[in-house]
């Protein structure tokens, strides 16, 4: 393997470290960042005349040949290098000879490597951003297919009514806030590391603003430490990934009951469900256990990477290699589960007509029935027990609170009259219940 470091060593290093310290078969995923950022790079080398403009021009069309060929065939992309930055510059020497062995002029692969980095996980986080779009489109159109009403729970205990569509509402406000988190992240990441060097910058006279706008960054990063030894980018989207795999698993998790036989509120589609080899009856939600499986992997992921930077000192170690397996792996993961939950719900069978049945039964009405005595006048402490107590009296004489008879009712409060009935209506509560400002 020819390195870029030979000069300060007697012998090069073994086959087996060779090995273990390459990178290029899981970082050559960057060579369009890294092909970018060297572009500019050699730009700025040109216009600050640490290179002649044209050795610059040169360098600039070499690379343009290198992206074009690679995209055209990305087999290029193969060899025996010890990463993605050896692999380029070894490109341009073959190509240009001398003129090439000054691409890496005024520039360390530790600035290089971030960079590389801040360009994919920016673009990464945009591209994962349109897919939370789209899920969320797919949440907010089932909604809108959706009529019936269903039970609500607290502690899995059958707690009050509201729609369908709301449920699916609840899960799209926290995709919202998993938007938000990568834009966040977007904003935090956006400084430009290159011109850090090593570490410590540079005696050549480099243009970092100049390459700063050439790359899209908001502005310089200005301590040139901390630029080399930064992998907060990467935590943070780490933690966007790990806070939508949360969210797509609860909703894994709900979904996964209420598609088993005993709730039989919703159904997959059977372009997401699988059967078993031995029960014939069998059809499984396997699309959302696997989503609540993988949110395993990916906060595992996130995980490694803390566990990884929690006790580097100051600036580049070699341990922060580990970080491209680790963000590709999360963000792959992350966009499968996206793109896959997207279709199941769009594909989501509900029975609707078992959702507004479930609605008469179990006392969902009965914080309902406890207001209503208030605004008769009775305190709501003492609405609540007496409610509880027609409960207990209902379930004794296995009857639903609004089979109660009027009768029945003044047994326990003389103030209830008629009008009570239409207080324990489903579709009243629901009119009631959700304010307009609370649906979107
Ligand atoms: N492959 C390395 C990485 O991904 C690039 C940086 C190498 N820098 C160094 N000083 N050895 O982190």
């Amino acid at each position: 393997m020819a390195n870029l470091w030979g000069g300060r060593f007697k012998e090069s290093a073994s086959d087996l470290m060779q090995q273990f310290n390459e990178s290029f078969g899981i970082d050559k995923r960057l060579w369009y960042e890294d092909i970018t950022g060297s572009i500019a790079h050699v730009t700025m080398l040109g216009q600050t005349g640490i290179l002649l403009q044209e050795e610059a021009d040169q360098l600039i069309g070499a690379l343009k040949e290198l992206r074009d060929d690679i995209q055209e065939n990305p087999d290029l992309l193969t060899g025996d290098y010890e990463d993605i930055h050896s692999f380029v510059e070894a490109k341009m020497i073959e190509k240009l000879g001398d003129i090439g062995k000054k691409i890496h002029t005024a520039r360390s692969r530790n600035d290089q490597v971030t960079v590389d980095m801040k360009l994919y996980v920016k673009k990464s986080l945009k591209d994962y951003q349109e897919a939370v779009q789209g899920l969320k489109q797919s949440f907010n159109e089932k909604g809108q297919q959706i009529d019936a009403l269903m039970p609500a729970y607290t502690h899995l205990q059958r707690a009050q009514i509201v729609p369908f569509s709301y449920v699916l509402d609840a899960y799209v406000a926290m995709f919202e806030r998993d938007w938000q988190k990568a834009q966040d992240a977007i904003d935090l990441l956006d400084e430009n590391p290159l011109g850090a060097g090593a570490l410590a910058g540079t005696t050549y006279p480099i243009d970092r603003q100049l390459t700063s706008d050439l790359l899209g960054f908001k502005q310089v990063q200005r301590n040139t430490l901390d630029a080399v030894s930064n992998r907060d980018f990467i935590l943070d989207a780490l933690q966007c990934f790990a806070s939508i795999m949360v969210h797509m698993s609860r909703f894994a998790e709900e979904f996964i009951i209420y598609s088993s036989q005993e709730f039989a509120f919703v159904e997959c589609s059977d372009n997401f469900a699988t059967g078993s080899s031995m029960m014939p009856q069998k059809k499984n939600p396997d699309a959302l256990e696997l989503i609540r499986g993988k949110a395993g992997k990916v906060i595992g992921l996130m995980n490694s990477m803390y566990t990884i930077m929690k006790g580097l000192p100051l600036t580049y170690n070699k341990d922060m290699q580990e970080d491209k397996a680790i963000y590709f792996e999360a963000f792959d993961t992350t966009m499968a589960c996206v793109t896959i939950l997207t279709e199941v719900v769009r594909e989501l069978i509900v029975h609707e007509d078992r959702l507004n049945e479930t609605v008469h039964e179990g006392y969902l009405n009965a914080t309902e029935l406890a207001d209503y005595l208030v605004r008769q006048g009775i305190p709501f402490r003492d609405a609540h027990s007496i409610v509880g107590q027609m409960v207990v009296y209902a379930i004794e004489q296995n009857k639903q609170l609004h089979q109660l008879t009027l009768d029945e009712m003044k047994q326990f409060e003389e103030k209830i009259e008629d009008s009570v009935y239409q207080s324990l209506e489903p579709d009243y509560i629901k009119q009631q219940g959700i304010k307009k400002e609370m649906l979107k």
